[in-house]
C-alpha cells in the first residue's frame, strides 16, 4: 500500500500508545495470561487502516485481537479507530509478518486473518505474497492444531495461486467462494473490500484449516 507520509505521525501514535505493543517478544507464549479474560487469540497480518479490525473487535469482546500492520501510517488509523471505539481486545503490532514466529509461540493462535494483501505479480515476488509456501509453514506452527486461516481478496490469479499452496501443503478447505458479496450477508468488510464491493468487483474467500 503507498501512503502519502501522514503530518504528526508520531504524536498521533503517542496519543493511542495504550493501543500498541512496542516489545511483542515479551508476550510469546504469554497472550491470554497477559491479557486475561479473554478465550482465543486471533491474528490479522496486514490490518492497513482497521475497518476490519475494529469491526471484529466489537463484534467478538471475548477475543483477543493482535493487528499486524508493517506501515505506520496505514495503522495510525487503525488505532485511532479502535481507541474512538474505546476496544479493550485489540493490540496493535507494527512489524513484518513474516517475524510471527518470533511473537507468538507454537499453536498459541487461534484464528489468522489475510484480508486484500498485496498481490505481489511477478513471478519472482511470489515468495513475498502472504499465502507463500514459507509463510503457510509460520501459520502452521502458530495456530492450534484446530485454528484456521481466514483468507479474502480481489485478486482472482492470487487466489487461485494461493489455493493451491495451501492444497500443496495438506490444508483442507472450505467456504471457498469466489463471490463473496453474492447475496446480501457480507460479513465485516476491510477498507478495500468496501471500496471494491461499491465498485461491483467479486471477493474471492477461503478458510484453511491445516490437516494433521
Ligand atoms: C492492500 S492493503 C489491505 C489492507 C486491509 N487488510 C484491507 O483489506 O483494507 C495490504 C496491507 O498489508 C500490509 N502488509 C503487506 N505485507 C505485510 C507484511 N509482510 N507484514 C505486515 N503487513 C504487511 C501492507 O502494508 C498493507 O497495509
Amino acid at each position: 500500500m503507498r501512503m502519502r507520509k501522514k503530518p504528526n505521525l508520531i504524536p498521533r501514535v503517542e496519543r493511542c500508545a495504550g493501543l500498541l505493543e512496542r516489545e511483542p517478544e515479551r508476550l510469546r507464549g504469554r497472550w491470554l495470561q497477559e491479557f486475561p479474560g479473554f478465550s482465543q487469540l486471533h491474528l490479522e497480518l496486514g490490518c492497513g487502516k482497521g475497518r476490519f479490525t475494529v469491526g471484529m473487535a466489537e463484534a467478538n469482546p471475548g477475543v483477543l485481537f493482535a493487528a499486524v500492520e508493517r506501515v505506520l501510517d496505514a495503522m495510525v488509523v487503525a488505532m485511532e479507530r479502535a481507541k474512538e471505539a474505546e476496544l479493550g481486545n485489540v493490540r496493535f503490532l507494527d512489524f513484518d509478518a513474516a517475524g510471527c514466529e518470533n511473537i507468538f509461540a507454537p499453536g498459541e493462535v487461534d484464528r489468522i486473518y489475510i484480508n486484500f494483501p498485496d498481490p505481489w505479480r511477478k513471478s519472482r515476488q511470489f515468495k513475498r505474497r502472504l499465502t507463500a509456501p514459507s509463510f503457510l509453514k509460520i501459520y502452521e506452527t502458530i495456530l492450534k492444531p484446530e485454528g484456521e486461516v481466514w483468507f479474502k481478496t480481489d485478486n482472482r490469479p492470487l487466489f487461485d495461486w494461493s489455493l493451491e499452496q495451501f492444497t500443496a501443503q495438506g490444508w483442507e478447505l472450505s467456504e471457498v467462494t469466489n463471490d463473496l458479496h453474492a447475496g446480501d450477508e457480507t460479513g465485516c468488510m476491510t477498507d478495500y473490500e468496501a471500496k471494491f464491493r461499491e465498485q461491483g468487483v467479486p471477493i474471492n474467500r477461503l478458510v484453511a484449516r491445516k490437516r494433521r
